[in-house]
C-alpha cells in the first residue's frame, strides 16, 4: 500500500508510479509549448488573499446550489476521456466517489463506461458532456440515451473543433480504445502509424462546422438545460446568452487544446461581468488546493470543476483516492473560508482576494 497522500498534488506522484507511460502522458499533458498547462495552476499561486479577521468562523458551510440541485460544495467532476485507462474499473467507480461525496460528476462522452452502466452503478447527480460528431444521429442517441438514465444537464463542450497538438501522443502513439459508448455506431480503433490515434480520430469524427446557429439543433434533441463549456470571452460569455444556455464553464479544456490561451483564473472576472448574473458561471483548470476553490469563487465563479486531480486520484487509489481528492480540496476550502473570515459561501467577495491588477492599488 502506498503512502496516503496530504494534498492533490501527491496523488499526481502516486498516478505517475501507477501509470504506464502513455497514459500518465496522456492525462497530464497540455497541447504544444504546454505554456497554458503551466499558466493555469501559476496564474492562481499570483492571487493573494486579504483575509479578514475576528469573524466568528465556529461553524463553517459550504453548500450551495447548482442548477436546482442542493450539493455539499462548489465542486464538481469535470468531464475527462477514457478513465479505464486510470483504473480498471473507469468512470464507474469515478461515479461511486462522486455519490459518496454528493458531488455533481459531468461524464465525458469518450467514457469507456457506457451513459448506462455510470448511471445503474449509483444514485447521484449527473450531467453529460457532448462533443458534436459530423455524424449528427450519433450524438443525438448519445443525448437521448444520457436523458432516458437520468442526467440533468448537457455540457456541450465548444473548444474542440479539431483537436490540440498533444506533443507527448503524438510520440507515443496514443492508442485510444474502442468506446463502449460508440458500440455498433462507430468504430474508435482507428490504427494509424503516425502519430496519436487519438488525434486521427478525432480529426474523423469531430464536427468541426459546429457554430453558433447549431446550439438551437442541439436544443432541438433535448429537453435537458444546456451549458457550454469552453468560453474564455465576454463576446463569446453574451453570445451564449443570446443562444440561451442554462450555464457557462470558462474553460480552455485543462490546456490540451490552444495553447497560449490565458489560465481560466484570469478571465473568469471578464466573462462574470460578462454576464452580469444571468446564468451560473463555472470554471476548471489548474485547481488544486482549496485556496484556488476559494480564489474563484471570490472572482465570481458559482462552482468548479476539477478535472486531472480526479484522473490521478482514480490511477493512485481507484474509487477511494477519487473520494480523498474531493475530501481534500473541500476541507481546504473550509479550512480557507475559516482563517479568512468568511463562514459562508455567500461571505466570500471579491475583496477578500487580491489579483496582479488590484496590487499597484493595495501598496499605495
Ligand atoms: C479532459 N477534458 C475533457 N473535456 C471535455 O469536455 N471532454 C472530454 O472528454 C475531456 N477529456 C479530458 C481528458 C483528460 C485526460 C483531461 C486532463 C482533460 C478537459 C476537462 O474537462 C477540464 O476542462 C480540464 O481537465 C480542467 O483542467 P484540470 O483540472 O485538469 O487542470
Amino acid at each position: 500500500m502506498s503512502k496516503e497522500p496530504v494534498n492533490v498534488n501527491e496523488f499526481q506522484e502516486l498516478a505517475r508510479q501507477a501509470l504506464p507511460k502513455m497514459y500518465y502522458d496522456y492525462y497530464s499533458g497540455g497541447a504544444e509549448d504546454q505554456h497554458t498547462l503551466k499558466e493555469n495552476v501559476e496564474a492562481f499561486q499570483r492571487i493573494l488573499f486579504r483575509p479578514r479577521v475576528l469573524v466568528d468562523v465556529s461553524r463553517t458551510n459550504l453548500s450551495t446550489n447548482i442548477l436546482g440541485y442542493s450539493v455539499p460544495s462548489p465542486v464538481m467532476i469535470a468531464p475527462t476521456a477514457m478513465h479505464k485507462l486510470a483504473h480498471y474499473e473507469g468512470e464507474v467507480a469515478t461515479a461511486r466517489a462522486a455519490a459518496a461525496c454528493n458531488t455533481i460528476m459531468v461524464l465525458s462522452y469518450m467514457s469507456t463506461c457506457t451513459v448506462e452502466e455510470v448511471a445503474s452503478s449509483c444514485n447521484g447527480i449527473r450531467f453529460f458532456q457532448v462533443y458534436v460528431y459530423k455524424r449528427r444521429d450519433i450524438t443525438a442517441q448519445l443525448v437521448l440515451r444520457a436523458e432516458r438514465s437520468g442526467y440533468k444537464a448537457i455540457v456541450l463542450t465548444v473548444d474542440a473543433p479539431r483537436l490540440g497538438r498533444r506533443e507527448h501522443d503524438i510520440k507515443n502513439k496514443m492508442i485510444a480504445p474502442q468506446l463502449k459508448n460508440f458500440e455498433g455506431l462507430i468504430s474508435t480503433k482507428v490504427t494509424s502509424d503516425e502519430g496519436s490515434n487519438l488525434q486521427a480520430f478525432a480529426d474523423g469524427t469531430f464536427d468541426a462546422s459546429l457554430s453558433w446557429k447549431d446550439i438551437d439543433w442541439v436544443k432541438s434533441i433535448t429537453t435537458l438545460p444546456i451549458i457550454i463549456k469552453g468560453v474564455l470571452t465576454r463576446e463569446d460569455a453574451i453570445k451564449a446568452m443570446e443562444v440561451g444556455v442554462a450555464g457557462i464553464v470558462v474553460s480552455n479544456h485543462g490546456a490540451r487544446q490552444l495553447d497560449y490561451t490565458p489560465a481560466t483564473i484570469s478571465v473568469l472576472e471578464e466573462v462574470v461581468q460578462a454576464v452580469k448574473g444571468r446564468v451560473p458561471v463555472f470554471v476548471d483548470g489548474g485547481i488544486r488546493r482549496g485556496t484556488d476553490i476559494f480564489k474563484a469563487l471570490a472572482l465570481g465563479a458559482q462552482a468548479v470543476l476539477i478535472g486531472r486531480p480526479v484522473v490521478y486520484g482514480l490511477a493512485a487509489k481507484g474509487e477511494y483516492g477519487v473520494r480523498r481528492v474531493i475530501e481534500l480540496l473541500k476541507d481546504e476550502l473550509e479550512l480557507t473560508m475559516a482563517l479568512s473570515g468568511c463562514p459562508r459561501l455567500k461571505d466570500i467577495t471579491r475583496n477578500h482576494i487580491m489579483t496582479e491588477r488590484d496590487r499597484p492599488r493595495c501598496m499605495l
